[in-house]
């Protein structure tokens, strides 16, 4: 075992669009659990929008990440020396253990992950925060109903493609958007959603909408807001539910867009919108994450994975994923399982 930690550190806080100068690479004394802890090899680290938000000096609903401290993230690794008996050497175990090679870690900080059940680096994400994001924002905030009509946006990332197949597993007919040719042709062809477009494509999303949902849209699980989100609005039905789950299209703005005022369409809609964050949830995940597993071992459930190799590419991956880099979860490994 080597005798340092490589960690990628946050050295300064991005305006705009964030760079790979805002990161740096760091080596420090590999760190020695103490009674009661675990050092922890990571094998996979997660690279997440909400991040983005931990980079600014004012994080809105979560603590900032401080300067040159290592980026704190969600990793899976193995039990590499154990100071606790609940946790053997060997075991695979995930938190938020960061960008970083080597963690110690106490109990409440770690939960030990079953790799019988699944690869485990679907811990960071189908059968993870992603995936329970997904769970919650259909069964929850959009209360989901067989044969109805689901709009996803971001829908080959994450979440967004979760989202869409649990939708089918509920019974919705299922409209996806996503960038690029690529992912649309995997929406259809793999996850067997019914309609998706490409949004770079095209400028008339409302329109475009209309014609992928020719029935109008009852739930709209949002990814990504600005103009996508406008013309979505435009085509809900009476009734229908809107799922504030993200707006990554508007992280790296200095400003937020102004987009055209559409909220008088909840009043002639009769239709409500509600943001959430799956941490409100945290109590359920247990039962959810039984149902999810069940549903990738049955193969209803498809986990894509877009894999960057190396500590030191962790900042490329995650403004991949700004970006659009990523079918599925983006995630980074970090050693060898
Ligand atoms: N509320 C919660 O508790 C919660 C929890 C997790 C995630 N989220 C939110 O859910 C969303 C998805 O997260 P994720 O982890 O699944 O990420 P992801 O979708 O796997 O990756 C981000 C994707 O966003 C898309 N994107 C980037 N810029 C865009 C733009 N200007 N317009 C439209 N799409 C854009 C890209 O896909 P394209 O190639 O399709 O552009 C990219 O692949 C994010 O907004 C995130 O903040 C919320």
């Amino acid at each position: 075992m080597s005798d340092c930690n490589r960690q990628v550190w946050l050295v300064s806080r991005p305006t705009g669009w964030p760079s790979e100068e805002n990161f740096r690479l760091v080596e420090t004394p590999m760190p020695v659990p103490g009674e009661g802890q675990v050092l922890v090899r990571m094998l996979y680290t997660s690279v997440d929008p909400y991040l983005r938000g931990r980079m600014r000096e004012r994080a809105s609903y979560i603590d900032p990440i401080p300067l040159d401290s290592v980026m704190q993230a969600s990793s899976v690794g193995r039990v590499v020396q154990s100071r606790n008996p609940k946790f053997a050497e060997g075991a695979y175990v995930g938190g938020m253990l960061g960008w970083q090679e080597y963690a110690v870690a106490g109990e409440r900080e770690i939960r030990t992950i079953d790799p019988t059940l699944a690869p485990v680096s679907t811990a960071l994400g189908i059968l993870g925060m992603p995936g329970l994001t997904a769970y919650f924002g259909l069964t929850e905030i959009l209360q989901a109903k067989a044969g109805e009509i689901l709009l996803v946006s971001g829908a080959a990332g994450a979440v967004g493609s979760v989202a869409g197949q649990i939708g089918k597993i509920l019974g919705m007919r299922v409209a996806g958007i996503a960038g690029g040719e690529a992912k649309i042709r995997w929406l259809l062809d793999d996850l067997k959603f019914d309609a998706a477009y490409d949004y770079q494509a095209e400028s008339d999303h409302r329109a475009r909408i209309a014609a992928l949902c020719p029935g109008g849209v009852d739930c709209y699980f949002d990814n990504v807001g600005g103009a996508i989100s406008d013309g979505a609005l435009l085509n809900i039905n009476e009734r229908a539910r809107i799922a504030i789950c993200g707006q990554i299209s508007q992280y790296n703005l200095d400003k937020p867009e102004m987009g055209p005022r559409l909220l008088f369409q909840l009043i002639v809609k009769r239709a409500r919108m509600e943001g959430f964050l799956v941490f409100d949830f945290a109590k359920r995940y247990g039962p959810a994450l039984t149902q999810m597993a069940e549903w990738v071992r049955a193969g209803r459930l498809i986990s894509r994975e877009t894999v960057i190799d190396g500590i030191e590419n962790t900042p490329r991956a995650f403004l991949g994923m700004m970006r659009g880099e990523n079918t599925g979860k983006m995630i980074v490994r970090i050693a060898a399982e």
